[in-house]
Formats: structure tokens, sequence, C-alpha cells
């Protein structure tokens, strides 16, 4: 039975990492997997999580079994980051999951449990998007996310609306779209919590960067607003970028629903992790709440966040600032938000890239504008014009 099976690619995404790893070059630049990097080019363990771990070393006295909801320390700590202080909680409960990929997959197979056949969709989107649809036997109706002047398209996303209805579900970025670092602005927000309030469409909201883009608040605002005015609602969150944990998988799946129905719906959530992964990883997420309970870890955890944030901003200005590059109009880059950018060029002009001048990036032409440094932006532009002049 098994040699059936067909030789599958590698995810193109995270062959890039190893592709990078084996280049020799010393002046090549990784601009693919989306992990934050300093200006020294570097991916620390933030300052504030390191102190968790250590307190958690001292502290920790068993790690027997949890259970299928992970830590829910953990998951109500994060509550105030992701909904704002002080919000009704009344109606959302949630689960720790691995990652955000985690939460995405199980928001998805708890809203196919619920009935939900097809999954609208703004394209391009992330690549493992699509696969969980597919792999969950999901049907993917695609809409433009942004316009040809980069912005965000809500005419494409209000028409996939109307002709949307019962069964399906609208998959959203909350914030710092990946890959095209384009945001519905708040006003588009306002108009999409107003439209989704008045149709059958499940929301399901991704947000994967919260704090990278505008603020932790600011990069809240879409989220929150369509919880405010949408009964029900999936959110999946993912703690990997903004705690920088990327390899402990700290993710966690909001519901919101009719209070009466919530501990129903949760325990559908339940029973599919444990029939997938049985339980999340502890680590990172037992990190993520003890920096949460701390005052002092939660302020240091905030000015990491602002400088990771800040940084991004200054790379972003600066590559706008130089006008273009080549036939690449770098202006709109300063406008977008959060790690990602999508450089219009052609599949050889990305080989070319790679071979040429040791550029890595995805083969979209997305870039981690993070990799972007000030002992590196020069040769990036110089090549991006090479290419494209
Ligand atoms: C990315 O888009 O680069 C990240 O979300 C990492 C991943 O898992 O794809």
């Amino acid at each position: 039975m098994l040699d059936r099976l067909d030789q599958q690619p590698p995810d193109a995404l995270l062959a890039l990492i190893k592709l990078y790893e084996a280049d020799p070059r010393a002046d090549k630049i990784d601009l693919g997997v989306g992990v934050y990097r300093t200006g020294e080019g570097g991916t620390p363990v933030f300052a504030a999580i390191k102190a968790a771990e250590r307190k958690l070393v001292e502290t920790q006295d068993s790690k027997a079994y949890l259970g299928p909801e992970g830590d829910m320390g953990f998951v109500r700590a994060l509550m105030p980051i992701v909904l704002g202080e002080g919000a009704s909680t009344d109606r959302i409960d949630g689960m720790q999951t691995p990652g955000g990929t985690g939460a995405v997959r199980l928001a998805l197979a708890l809203a196919k449990r619920a009935g939900i056949k097809r999954v609208l969709m703004g394209t391009p989107s992330w690549p493992n998007h699509a696969q969980i649809v597919a792999d969950l036997g999901l049907e993917l109706v695609t809409f433009d996310h942004a316009t040809a002047d980069g912005s965000a398209d809500l005419g494409a996303l209000q028409a996939a609306l109307a002709a949307a209805g019962e069964g399906d579900a609208v998959l959203l970025h909350g914030c710092c779209h990946n890959p095209t670092g384009v945001d519905y602005t708040d006003a588009q927000w306002d108009e999409i919590a107003k439209l989704l309030s008045g149709s059958p469409v499940l929301p399901v909201i991704d947000l994967a960067y919260q704090g990278l883009g505008r603020g932790l608040d600011e990069d809240a605002y879409g989220v929150r607003k369509v919880l405010a005015a949408v009964p029900e609602v999936l959110v999946g969150y993912s703690c990997d970028k903004n705690f920088g944990l990327y390899r402990d998988r700290v993710g966690a799946l909001y519901v919101q629903a009719d209070a009466e129905a919530l501990g129903r719906i949760m325990s559908n959530g339940l029973a599919l992790a444990r029939a997938t992964w049985s339980m999340p990883p502890d680590h990172g997420a037992a990190a993520v709440r003890l920096v949460l309970e701390d005052a002092a870890l939660t302020a240091q955890w905030r000015d990491e966040l602002t400088q990771m944030r800040e940084r991004i901003g200054e790379v972003r200005s600066t590559l706008a600032g130089q006008g273009t590059a080549g036939a690449i109009d770098l202006t709109p880059y300063g406008r977008q938000f959060g790690m990602f950018a999508m450089l219009p060029l052609s599949k050889e002009q990305i080989q070319s890239l790679r071979a040429d001048h040791g550029i890595y990036m995805a083969g979209s032409g997305r870039i981690n504008v993070a990799g972007l440094t000030t002992g590196n932006l020069g040769k990036f532009t110089g090549a991006i014009a090479a290419v494209s002049g």
C-alpha cells in the first residue's frame, strides 16, 4: 500500500532554510522564512522569555500530563492582550495549540465539524492556509486580497461575502498580512465587521503577528471589531513571533459563541485536539504565562517587542525612501506592515537573485523585511536593480 504514495515536494518555504544554510557565500542574505532578525542578523531569545524559562526550571515540580486544552493559565493570561484589557470574556473560551498553525488547523477542523464546507480566502495568502484547507477536504474559494496600488481590496472581499452563504467561512489575517504586508485599514475593518454581522459566513481570523505592525492594541483592532459585531468567531493566535518562540510552537484557539453553547463547542475542540496531537507542548506556553503573570517581565517583553516593531518600521522607511530599485517601486513598502512584503519579480529574477547574488526569498517574491539590515540593504537594492533594471 504505502509504496503507492507519490513523492511530495518539500515545503518550499521551509526548504529555503536549508538552501540558505548550505550556501557558503559570506555576504548571502536570508529573506526567506518569517523569523525576526536584529540589525546584526540574529534571532535571539527574548530576555523576558529567558528570565521566565529560568524561573520555570526552578519552580516546575512536575511534567505530568495536563490535558488537550494545554495550559489554561497561559490561555487566560493572553486574553487581555488579544481582546483588550478589561474586555468581557463571557462568550469567549480558549485552548492552547501547537503554534498558530495548530490554531488555524483546529479552527478549520472545528468549523468543518459544525458544517462548514467552503473557506473564502484572499490571495495571495500564507501558502500553508490553502494546504490546511485542502488537507481537511474543504473547498477553497479565493478572491483578491490587494489592489494593484498595494492597498487592501475591500471590494473583492465584499463581493466574495455577498456571493457566500450558509456553510461558508472566511479566513482573514488579523494584522501584518502574510505575504503582502497589506492590511485592512481600521475603517475597512469597521466595514468588514458590519458586513459579517449581517452574514451567515463564519469569520476565522489568523492573528500571528500581533505587536509587529502598529502596536499590540492597534494590531488587534480588526479582531476586536469583528468579535464585538459578530456572534460566532474563531481566532487562531500565535505567540511564535511576538514572543520569539518559533520552534517551541506556542499558540491558542479562541472561540466566541453563545454562552450556552460554548462548553459544547469547546468539547469538540478538545476531542479534535486529543485525536490530532493529544495535547500541545508545554514549555513555551508556560514561559509566556510566567511573563504575563509578572508585571516586570511583561513590561520587559513589551519593550523588546516595541524594539522589533520599530526596527521593522525603520527598514520599511529606508526602503521606501530609496524610491525605486531598477524597475521596482519601493515606496509602497513604507505604507505596509509587519515582516513581509511582495516584490513583483519573475521566477527567473528570483532564481538569479539566489544564484548570482546569494539573496534568498520565497518563490512568490515575498521577502522577510526583518532580514534587511543597514549592512546588507545596499547590496539588496543593488541586486534588485541588477535583475529588474
Ligand atoms: C512564514 O510565513 O515564513 C512563517 O509563518 C513560518 C511558516 O511556518 O511558514
